[in-house]
């Protein structure tokens, strides 16, 4: 690293107009670079709002599906689905889960018959299923591991099988994308592409999210004997070194923001493609700074996106996705 010393130096130079400014940006965001995340619900032609996540909907698979097109016009990538399952379909097993006909797998077809073009993401975990609200099976008080890996890779079937393009296991049980990617393997699917949750923290920027899924009232207890203590940073490194070994393509570091640190550690040390996932709690936050006029929300989104490419990541999970689309296409 070169610096020169002032007065010879004075780096307001480049700084003076815009389109100085412009010739030595560093960095930059594309449209490439967004996921969109998406709530799905049981019903037609209906939407609803979600109280905790201003601007964001939980949509029935008709209008889904406009949303997926809506998405494919704007230029973004691809879109992760996430159902509310109804409440009478919970059980202590998630059997839901594995049911090749429920609302995500139904989402994943409808979308990919109407808008083929688009990349379709499911979430592996069971939490949207289990009426306990823990992403594994519990067994003597305890999420199971190695229990729960069979329900994983069903799981992950049922959702390939129905056609989704990535899956992305954010359940954080040990050996998961192994077994997942052997029975990729074994059922002739091997251009699955496996986005991981490698380095998923027990956070509380989460909680939006159970609202907009329907399990926050269902959740006993937290997460914290599986996903990991936001006071770590070697074990971030060790768990995505495990699922590069086990299979994955990509990885994700989530909560995003309270983490760039992890991130541009990933990025810097490994040259793996790395996303960052700006959480529901990340999102709410803006909005609601910018709904009591204290932030200006299209600049603070603006920039909470370009801190992540800054850090290094390839692409950003965000639900600002088509804002942002729609300022960076003009
Ligand atoms: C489910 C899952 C969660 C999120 C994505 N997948 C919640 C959790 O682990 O409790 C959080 C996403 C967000 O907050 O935006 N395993």
């Amino acid at each position: 690293m070169i610096a020169g010393s002032y007065p010879n130096s004075r780096p307001r130079r480049l700084r003076q107009n815009e389109w100085t400014r412009d010739m030595v940006r560093e960095n930059s965001l594309t449209v490439k670079d967004l996921i969109w995340p998406l709530f799905v619900q049981e019903g037609n032609n209906a939407s609803v709002d979600i109280p905790s996540m201003p601007n964001v909907k939980r949509w029935t698979i008709d209008l889904i599906v406009e949303q997926a097109a809506k998405a494919y016009e704007l230029g973004i990538p691809a879109i992760a689905i996430f159902p509310q399952t109804p409440a009478e379909l919970k059980s202590d097993e998630g059997y839901e889960g594995v049911n090749p006909e429920n609302l995500i797998c139904r989402t994943v077809r409808a979308i990919k018959s109407q808008v083929p073009e688009i990349g379709v993401i499911c979430d592996v975990a069971l939490d949207p299923y289990t009426n306990h609200g823990q992403d594994g099976l519990i067994k003597d008080g305890y999420v199971d591991n190695d229990l729960t890996l069979e329900a994983l890779v069903n799981q992950a079937h049922v959702q390939v099988s129905a056609g989704c393009d990535i899956l992305a296991p954010s359940d954080m049980m040990d050996g998961r994308v192994a077994a997942i990617r052997e029975m990729l393997e074994e059922k002739g699917m091997p251009n699955i592409h496996i986005m991981s949750y490698a380095a998923k923290y027990a956070s509380a920027f989460f909680g939006p999210f159970r609202d907009a899924v329907g399990s926050s009232n269902s959740l006993k207890g937290g997460k914290e004997t599986y996903q990991m203590d936001p006071a770590n940073t070697d074990e971030a490194m060790r768990e995505v070194i495990m699922d590069i070994d086990e299979g994955a393509d990509s990885i994700i570091v989530k909560p995003g923001m309270p983490y760039l640190d992890i991130i541009e550690r990933v990025t810097k040390e490994l040259n793996f493609p790395t996303f960052a996932y700006q959480v529901s709690g990340e999102y709410s936050m803006i909005q609601a700074a910018a709904a009591n006029g204290w932030l200006d929300l299209e600049k603070s989104m603006m920039e909470s996106l370009m801190a992540f490419k800054r850090a290094g990541a390839s692409g950003i999970w965000t639900y600002f996705a088509p804002e942002v689309a729609k300022k960076l296409n003009g």
